[in-house]
């Protein structure tokens, strides 16, 4: 076993993990955070996504022990007192989900995409969304949710994100 501690969603977390644990398993089987979904486990589908120190990872291709001394931001930390994050009120604003399967992963992604893309063209926003896919091919309104989110401030990261 190995000793990680690393900061979740704002809170200090502290664990003895096996070395082969995925991130997105100990965030899920460990914390509980179960909003960061399983679609591949292969890193070929992006439902998974969080961020890493302000950057979205695939978490099922990252080591838990990989993460240690990290900040990690899951879909269950964006929204802040309340609050949906922006790019989750686009999201819903603009229907940008049908089973909502790929829901998490997608927006995880569509805000790293915002920071480091504010206003980013549709063919932007299509290949920053490359990594992650939508089975029931929504894909028409999640690219319109993140037009939105760029014209209502979506551009702005979670606080509870790393630099
Ligand atoms: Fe990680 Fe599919 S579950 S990319
Ligand atoms: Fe169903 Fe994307 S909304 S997988």
């Amino acid at each position: 076993m190995a000793r990680i501690s690393l900061t979740v969603d704002g809170e200090k977390v502290a664990d003895d993990v096996e070395p082969r644990m995925l991130l997105v398993q100990y965030l899920r089987e460990k914390l509980g955070k179960t909003g960061t979904v399983i679609g591949c486990d292969t890193s070929n589908c992006g439902a998974c996504t969080v961020h890493l120190d302000g950057t979205s990872v695939k978490s099922c291709n990252v080591l838990a022990v990989q993460a240690d001394g990290s900040s990690v931001t899951t879909i269950e930390g964006l929204a802040q007192g309340g609050q949906l994050h922006p790019v989750q009120e686009a999201f819903r604003e603009c229907h940008g989900l049908q089973c909502g399967f790929c829901t998490p992963g997608m927006i995880m992604q569509s805000v790293d995409l915002l920071k480091e893309n504010p206003s980013p063209s549709e063919e932007e926003i299509r290949l920053g969304l490359e990594g992650n896919l939508c089975r029931c091919t929504g894909y028409h309104n999640i690219v319109r949710a993140v037009q939105y989110a760029a014209e209502h401030g979506g551009g702005a990261s979670s606080a509870q994100d790393g630099p």
